[in-house]
């Protein structure tokens, strides 16, 4: 495959190098399952998901999802990603992972918010562990996440750097604001 252009593969292709079987890892929007159930596989039957969503919708397509694969290892919660702290503990996690937005062929204004982004993301930061990962998929098309998007990316530059590396990857080239990706690693533990 060619990851380069298709950023969505990349961002999880990144993400499933930090996860190993017997894992816990976080899908903070789990939509329509998709990451998800990839996510499910990494983290194996002696692994665990914990995947948020704030749309009952959102839940109902992924545990369809998970069962037609018949994987077991995945908690769904009805409950934003900022509540993630109160379901595992901190430094728990080997990978979180957040697919920014709307729900695919869902209700467009029923997305992520700036606010409430970074809220999630500084609890992502505590959930993992050193070594661990924070993968941000972000969509700057719409007039949210465009807000968003510059607010995700100046929280990240700021982060500390002797705790923190940050890389940000966009297509520069490309038309219809393909989906760009923050990826947050931590180098020791800060929980
Ligand atoms: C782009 S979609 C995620 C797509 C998903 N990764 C997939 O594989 O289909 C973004 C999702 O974030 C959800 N969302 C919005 N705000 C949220 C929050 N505060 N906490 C958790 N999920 C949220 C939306 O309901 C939507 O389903």
């Amino acid at each position: 495959m060619n990851l380069i252009t298709k950023t969505t593969e990349l961002a999880m292709s990144v993400t499933l190098a930090y996860i190993r079987e017997g894992d816990t890892v976080i899908d903070a929007t789990c939509g329509t399952g998709q990451d998800t159930a990839v996510l499910a596989r990494a983290a194996g039957a002696e692994g665990h998901v914990y995947a948020f969503d704030i749309q009952k919708k959102a839940l109902l397509l992924t545990e369809a999802r998970l069962r037609a694969k018949g994987y077991n290892n995945v908690s769904l919660l009805m409950k934003s990603f900022a509540s993630m702290g109160e379901h595992l503990p901190a430094g728990s996690a080997s990978a979180v992972v957040f697919n920014l937005g709307y729900l695919p062929g869902g209700d467009h204004s029923i997305t992520t918010t700036a606010d409430e982004t970074l809220k999630g993301l500084e609890c992502a930061l505590k959930a993992i562990k050193a070594g661990g990962i924070v993968t941000v998929v972000l969509y700057d098309g719409h007039e949210e996440g465009a807000a968003e998007k510059q607010s995700v990316i100046s929280w990240a530059e700021a982060l500390d750097p002797h705790v923190y590396h940050a890389a940000f990857v966009s297509l520069i080239n490309q038309e219809n604001h393909p989906p760009e990706i923050l990826w947050i690693t931590k180098k020791k533990d800060r929980v």
